[in-house]
């Protein structure tokens, strides 16, 4: 393992005035996606709708540092025979994948999941390298609520389980001269205060970095991607922009060490308005150890899917609206962004 150069990317990927586009929607979930502007999820489309982002090279050079790709999309080519992941080479974009394969039940933990796809993994990210990936990210999701049979969730044991194969992935990108994403999401769904997101966020950003350590994983070569302090999407307190920035910094900096170069957030759900100006705000609470930007998938999304709609005629304005959400958010890792920009393009 090459650690300065593990360190290298790592730093490349939060440069600030950029951040990350998480395009790597499973098969499962790019349908729903498509469903919503009623496009049909073939793989001519799916390979249409990631060219349109990935040919925006304005947006992709200026405010894009690395992609994270879907096994689908690494291996196909655009429409007139170019690798997608050259597209975004020529951007000067680092190409990454997503390599866990999904989550399954967790045994007795009713409701509580653990996300899989260990076995083999070194002989995958062996052949990701060659291709081109310099980066890969694996998610854990752990819900806050009630377990299926009535008790609050989410259990140690989940939190326990989830974090050890966080670390075991990580070791294993390192090894492989990949820099891993580390994302411990925990969810926004449910009706949970701020309090209780904090808490539950507290206990597995720790647990994680504990499971870093034991397994020998280096802090300097790696990205971490959590979730911010926010309330439930159905809480009845919904926390404000100030809150939500206050409080994610606080519990960043009580639980993430120094070492690691970047956290990348998710937006997880929020709105693409909410996700830039939460950014935005915690970048002006610096100065900071680590660098703070984005991993948006959706709050990056939402808005060029609905503009391109599976109209070939519509890819102007797909990437039009694609390098709009782009340059605020990339103007949000620097703490410059203010709501009249969107305003004015608007
Ligand atoms: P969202 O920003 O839509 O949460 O997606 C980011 C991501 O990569 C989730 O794993």
């Amino acid at each position: 393992m090459n650690l300065a150069e593990l360190n290298k990317v790592a730093l490349a990927m939060v440069t600030p005035g950029k951040g990350i586009l998480a395009a790597d929607e499973s098969t499962g979930t790019i349908k729903k996606r498509f469903d919503a502007i009623k496009v049909e999820s073939t793989e001519d489309n799916r390979r249409d709708y990631r060219e349109m982002l990935f040919r925006a090279t304005d947006a992709m050079s200026k405010y894009i540092s690395g992609v994270i790709l879907y096994d689908e999309t690494i291996w196909q080519n655009a429409k007139d025979g170019t690798p997608l992941i050259k597209l975004i080479e020529q951007s000067g974009v680092i190409p990454g994948i997503k390599v866990d394969e999904g989550t399954q039940a967790l045994p007795a933990c009713p409701g509580e999941l653990v996300t899989v796809g260990l076995d083999k993994l070194a002989e995958r990210l062996k052949k990701y390298y060659e291709r081109g990936a310099r980066f890969a990210k694996w998610r854990a999701v752990i819900d806050i609520g009630r377990s299926t049979d009535g008790r609050e969730i989410p259990t140690m044991t989940a939190i326990r389980v989830n974090a050890h194969a966080l670390a075991r992935y990580a070791a294993l990108c390192q090894a492989a001269q990949i820099v891993p994403i580390v994302e411990p999401e925990v969810l926004m769904d449910g009706d949970h205060d701020i309090e209780r997101c904090y808490d539950v966020t507290q206990r597995v950003l720790n647990q994680t970095f504990r499971e870093l350590r034991t397994q020998r994983v280096e802090l300097e070569g790696m990205v971490l991607k959590p979730n911010m302090a926010v309330a439930g999407k159905k809480s009845p307190r919904p926390a404000s922009v100030e809150e939500v920035a206050e409080k994610t910094v606080r519990l960043l900096k009580s639980c993430v060490p120094a070492a690691v170069p970047g956290i990348a957030f998710l937006s997880g759900g929020q709105s693409d308005e909410e996700a830039t100006a939460h950014l935005n705000a915690m970048n002006r609470l610096g100065p900071l150890p680590w660098r703070l930007t984005f991993s948006y998938g959706r709050a990056l999304q939402a808005a060029p899917q609905k503009a391109w709609s599976g109209k070939a005629d519509n890819v102007a304005a797909g990437q039009r609206a694609f390098a709009h959400r782009a340059r605020m958010n990339g103007l949000a890792s620097k703490g410059e962004w203010a709501a009249e920009l969107e305003k004015k393009a608007a």
